[in-house]
């Protein structure tokens, strides 16, 4: 979550009883803050009987049903959508800016826009990344919320190209903001994309070869939420051992092994690895026990599915800008953080995992190009007063971790 939200008091507690915690613990102080709204799978009875549910959620709608999650089945695209680039641009690699945590709709959002902005002209991007908590802070409210234009289309007026979209734990708020206890929110975020020229998003967790018939790059874009949510599931679907984290599992391991692309990029918004303060995957935000506030399964997954066979993690939910090293433990796979175009971090390094560079501090956003013969991811910091961005480093790949059946193909 963010600086100015709230941490559970301890592991795997459900909202509801998180809820009851606060009031218990908090006699006297501030109400908790709640999005005003109930997962469709909390049990209301329940709920309404606990000690903190009072008039402001008896008043709540109820009832409204929310289709089943679409998991990987792709759902057509806006007709007039933003086409993927098919061929290299001008310097004959596939140029993608890659922002996180960016859904605020406040200025520091429309600086890093802005800069970005020229940035791709001058880079011939054709593709952009959005890394979650795309709608703060509670996520969207319908499938046409005005929150969407607010915090994605009028700030990105002009990056006029596909944007890979992955689910934060703020898109998928429960009765907390950014509690991740509600992923079927997550569906407004996949409808959206059939009327928008630039959110990309088919479904949950999905994959994109560029170019298309014969792939030089494959992103394949997954939802970290059911793994990594602040509170227990509640709905037996979205459990961590449930059918739908069973089958994403299953579909990124078979996805990842077909692929034939020379360079493998998984995007998420939860990271693996990370030096700010939310910690790593395993032990996000202090929390090492549990099915959920830790991490722990999503520790698993990439450790046993990511680690060695795609070349980045590219990753937002810390507020930072990290370029990590490779390291045995990785396989070679690379974790990147960026989660800075629009919030930042504490300036602190909380953890020491080695890093190539880091920035805790500033906002920012970073560039990836991607060629036969190299991966370049350029990182870059923005000053918010004037709009504009500078170059903060630069690192190169060479060799993919695992190229597959057509290594050196495009070289
Ligand atoms: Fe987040």
């Amino acid at each position: 979550m963010c600086d100015d939200e709230l941490i559970p008091p301890r592991a795997d507690m459900t909202e509801e009883q998180w809820v009851r915690d606060h009031s218990e613990t908090a006699a006297g102080g501030p109400p908790m803050r709640t999005t005003g709204r109930v997962p469709r799978f909390v049990n209301r009875r329940t709920l309404l009987g606990g000690a903190v549910a009072g008039a402001a959620l008896a008043a709540l709608p109820w009832g409204a049903e929310v289709p089943a999650s679409a998991g990987a089945a792709p759902r057509p695209g806006a007709p007039d959508a933003f086409p993927f680039p098919q061929h290299p641009n001008g310097n004959g690699e596939f140029s993608v800016l890659i922002t996180g945590d960016a859904g605020t709709g406040d200025e520091a959002q429309y600086a890093v826009a802005a800069a970005a902005r020229d940035v791709c002209r001058a880079e011939q991007v054709g593709l952009a990344v959005g890394l979650g908590d795309n709608i703060y802070e509670n996520g969207p409210e319908s499938d046409d919320d005005s929150e969407f234009q607010d915090k994605f289309e009028k700030p990105n007026t002009g990056i006029d190209v596909p944007w890979l979209m992955v689910l934060g734990n703020h898109d998928c708020s429960g009765l907390i903001p950014g509690s991740g206890g509600d992923p079927s929110r997550g569906d407004r975020e996949v409808a959206y994309a059939k009327t928008s020229r630039r959110w990309y998003m088919p479904s949950r967790y999905y994959s994109v070869p560029l170019p298309a018939a014969d792939p030089l790059v494959e992103f394949f874009a997954i939802d970290s939420i059911p793994w990594s949510s602040y509170v227990a599931q509640v709905d037996p679907y979205y459990q961590w051992d449930g059918p739908y984290m069973r089958e994403q599992r299953s579909w990124l391991d078979g996805a990842l092994k077909a692929s034939r692309a020379r360079w493998k990029i998984v995007i998420s918004h939860h990271p693996y690895l990370n030096n700010g303060k939310h910690g790593s995957a395993g032990s996000y935000d202090g929390f090492e026990v549990g099915h959920y506030t830790s991490g722990v399964h999503l520790k698993e997954m990439y450790e046993q599915v990511v680690c060695g066979r795609a070349d980045l993690i590219l990753s937002g939910h810390d507020h930072t800008l990290q370029v990590l090293e490779p390291t045995a433990r990785t396989g070679g796979t690379r974790q990147v953080v960026c989660g800075a175009s629009a919030k930042t971090g504490d300036g602190k390094a909380h953890f020491s995992h080695p890093a190539a560079w880091q920035n805790l501090s500033d906002n920012g956003f970073m560039v990836l190009k991607v060629a036969g013969a190299r991966l370049t991811i350029a990182a870059y910091t923005v000053d918010v007063a004037t709009r504009k961005a500078t170059l903060a480093h630069r690192t190169r790949h060479t060799t993919p971790v695992a190229a597959g059946d057509r290594a050196g193909a495009h070289v």
